[in-house]
């Protein structure tokens, strides 16, 4: 084109007409793309607008997309203080252009001082809070570690050109958003509460959407990240710091938890739907293996003639949920401590059988169902992103603090926020934590275990090539999302925006009930489930679900979450 405009003079006036109406707003902001959001070079889906430019801006200087996942990630460290962080943990499914699968088990642990009874009083009852916003909320930190340990076997650009673009944010400020902004806000009490000192997120007036967040003490704290690498971390000044701060608040993590904190890199767990591929997470989370269960119990079923969303559909789905859930409480854990029956969870004949008591008549009551036999067991709070790079390489990450801010406890001087991640160890068998889910033996704390959870970053291939990538937060709803995303794709024909847009419901087992985002099912559709016995109850945005899909012509197309700030760029 340019040559056309150089060589066609009389042409140019005409030629710049055509360009300007004809070429989609992501080429005039000097994107290639074939048709809007389709690109060829790489994609990447991420909570927040400024981390996703970060993660772009990777990959087009050559980066890999393990390379823009560490970047991202201790980009929205600084952007997204309500999820994204270098205090908490996640995990990471990779798959490389050639098809090699990786798994990288980021998580949370258990301090070593840590015990199965620390929540409970004298009588033995849940202290109510304890395991949320105290000291003694927090897991061991994992994310440092797993950034370097992605980095170190799959990183093509340098370390300190990774980490950088988040001092930067850190340093200079970043513009922030609404949704930010009224987080921030609806979370000042607690951070007075809890804190003490200079913390760059407590202010006297209210923050709005504009306004630039500065935090300085974090910007110091990544720049020991970036020249120590994990040293910068979980050794020195920031792990002195991070120990002052459990004393201050008599927590438990101590330097020797920090120095054995290590990454652990799984086989990734994959099964199959139909001519689909599955890769994903496992143990210990239970997202990986309760999505494979999912997909084994409805892929019978005639999904795309009942029609998404349609009152067949979600009945199917939700005794499908509510079965896979109270597995879920009972059989998964930490496999380094618990033996959790995979291979048993992920049988088709089982999961056909626990299907055995379901009538199209009516509800299965929850008290019904037990966890299964066999011979021989989120939330905006967390946050996802996916990226893809030119060569096909796949990254999928769920990261999280837990609750939104995790503790709500900054380390003092070193300006990043604490998890709460023990919350999602079992407190007390049969007693809910934050998300309602209940757990027993599997998911007892231990020193050194990791806390089950529910995060299910996942990778789809179709006749051997990248499919999709797929992710979300939102708690015990992260399978239930992941799952309907997956879904509306494959049975249900939308492009992977819709599928991303579309409304979603979720049960799990315990409480009996359907949650249904607004709007979710047409009102006929609503009455004959409620006419069988569902209780049905309408429920705020679930989860901010980010994932790229590769289309038929051999683009991707991102899909990111309109629920939330989640924002996709691609070249
Ligand atoms: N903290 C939420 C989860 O890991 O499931």
């Amino acid at each position: 084109m340019r040559g056309f405009l150089k060589r066609e003079g009389k042409y140019k006036l005409f030629a710049i007409l055509l360009l300007t109406f004809l070429i989609p707003v992501g080429c005039v902001q000097g994107q290639l793309s074939k048709d809007e959001g389709e690109y060829k070079n790489g994609v990447v889906v991420c909570a927040y607008p400024d981390a996703a430019q970060v993660g772009l801006n990777i990959l087009k200087k050559g980066g890999n997309a393990v390379d823009a996942a560490v970047a991202v990630q201790f980009a929205l460290a600084v952007t997204l203080p309500e999820a994204g962080n270098i205090g908490g943990g996640g995990f990471m499914v990779y798959r490389s252009g050639k098809g090699e699968t990786n798994t990288l088990d980021f998580r949370e642990k258990a301090p070593a001082m840590a015990g199965p009874n620390m929540y409970l009083d004298s009588a033995g009852n849940v202290i109510p809070g304890m395991s949320l916003s105290t000291h003694l909320a927090s897991g061991v930190p994992g994310s440092v570690d797993g950034m370097v340990q992605a980095h170190l076997k799959y990183g093509h650009l340098k370390w300190e050109d990774l980490v950088q673009p988040a001092i930067d944010l850190a340093r200079n400020g970043f513009m922030i958003t609404k949704h930010l902004a009224n987080d921030l806000n609806r979370t000042q009490a607690e951070f007075k509460k809890l804190n003490e000192g200079k913390i760059y997120m407590i202010r006297d007036t209210p923050w709005k959407e504009g306004d630039l967040l500065v935090q300085e003490d974090l910007a110091k704290t990544l720049e020991q990240i970036r020249d120590k690498g994990r040293a910068g971390f979980y050794e020195g000044v920031v792990a002195d710091e991070l120990v002052a701060e459990m004393q201050r608040g008599k927590g438990l993590i101590s330097k020797t938890d920090l120095q054995n904190y290590h990454a652990v890199w799984r086989q990734a767990l994959i099964g199959n739907y139909k001519e689909y591929r599955i890769i994903t997470m496992p143990p210990p989370s239970s997202g990986g293996v309760a999505l494979l269960q999912l997909l084994q119990t409805v892929e019978k079923y005639p999904l795309s003639r009942w029609g998404f969303n349609r009152d067949s559909t979600v009945q199917l789905v939700v005794e499908a949920e509510r079965r896979v859930y109270a597995d879920r409480s009972k059989y998964l854990g930490d496999p380094d401590f618990y033996k959790v029956p995979v291979d048993s969870l992920l049988k088709p004949a089982y999961n056909l059988s626990r299907m055995s008591n379901f009538s199209w008549d009516k509800a299965t009551p929850s008290v019904s169902i037990l966890p299964g036999k066999f011979v021989g067991y989120e939330s905006d709070q967390t946050t996802h992103y996916s990226i893809v790079d030119r060569d096909g390489n796949a990254v999928s990450i769920t990261t999280t603090l837990n609750g939104g801010f995790g503790s709500k406890i900054f380390v003092k001087g070193a300006g990043f926020l604490l998890n709460n991640e023990m919350d999602d160890f079992s407190s007390k068998p049969g007693v809910p934590n934050m998300f309602g889910l209940v757990g027993g033996k599997a998911n007892s704390i231990q020193p050194g275990k990791r806390m089950l959870s529910s995060m299910t970053p996942t990778i789809i291939e179709k006749d051997g090539k990248l499919f999709m990538i797929v992710g979300t937060p939102g708690g015990s709803t992260i399978i239930t999302s992941v799952f309907q995303t997956i879904l509306n794709v494959i049975e249900f024909n939308q492009n992977m925006q819709q599928a991303v847009n579309s409304k979603r419901f979720h049960h799990q087992w315990l409480p009996d009930v359907v949650y249904v985002e607004k709007d979710a099912l047409d009102g006929d559709d609503r009455l004959k489930l409620e006419q069988k016995g569902y209780k049905i109850i309408d429920s705020g945005p679930s989860g901010r679900v980010d994932a790229i899909l590769k289309t038929k012509s051999g683009y991707y197309e991102g899909g990111a979450d309109p629920r939330g700030d989640d924002t996709k760029l691609g070249w």
